[in-house]
């Protein structure tokens, strides 16, 4: 994916910036202030990445920078020089390399699915996300301990339960792993 050189003339000011979105190396423009949720929704189109508030407060914007979640509303694009960056959509994918399955569908978002964690959606890629990063550090999380790791990512309309059943839920499904939930 890639940007015409026209909009460095356009913009003189923006640099050319090349990371990896999704498994794909992309390469395109970004002006120094731009942040990065402004260059994966803008310019390249990943409207799977949410525009909440814009101030790092409900980390529906929640993408992987090198395997770490971040608040795309607050980071630079220019950050993501050199680095890869995962979307809800990378999740999903095998060519993100998540883990996800043939069918394309992550065991999280399967258990979403399963436990109805999403009602209107629009947290819904920054919960998966933060949840993904959480258990890969964390395999062995109690119920507690998902609550705070979910603690940054707001959610209007679910009260948080069936966000919370459904991580269990997939932390249970794993194999080997049906008894790692300390405090049912
Ligand atoms: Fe980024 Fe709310 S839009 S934290
Ligand atoms: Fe609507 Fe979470 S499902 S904000």
């Amino acid at each position: 994916m890639s940007v015409s050189p026209a909009a460095s003339r356009e913009y003189p000011e923006r640099a050319a910036l090349r990371f990896v979105l999704n498994g794909r190396p992309v390469d395109v423009w970004a002006a120094p202030q731009e942040t990065l949720l402004a260059v994966l929704r803008d310019t390249l189109g990943a409207t799977e990445v949410k525009y909440g508030c814009g101030e790092g407060v409900c980390g529906t914007c929640t993408v992987l920078l090198d395997g770490a979640p971040i608040n795309a509303c607050l980071t630079l694009g220019v950050h993501a020089q050199g680095r890869t960056v995962t979307t809800v959509r990378g999740l999903a994918s095998p060519a993100g390399a998540t883990g996800a399955a043939a069918d394309g569908m992550h065991p999280l978002q399967r258990a979403f699915v399963a436990h109805e964690a999403a009602q209107c959606g629009f947290c819904t890629p920054g919960m998966l996300l933060t949840a993904y990063a959480f258990l890969e550090k964390h395999p062995h999380p109690t119920r507690a301990e998902i609550r705070a790791a979910l603690g940054g990512n707001l959610c209007r309309c679910t009260g948080y339960a069936r966000i919370v059943d459904a991580v269990e839920a997939c932390v249970r499904a794993r194999p080997g792993r049906e008894d790692v939930l300390r405090d049912p």
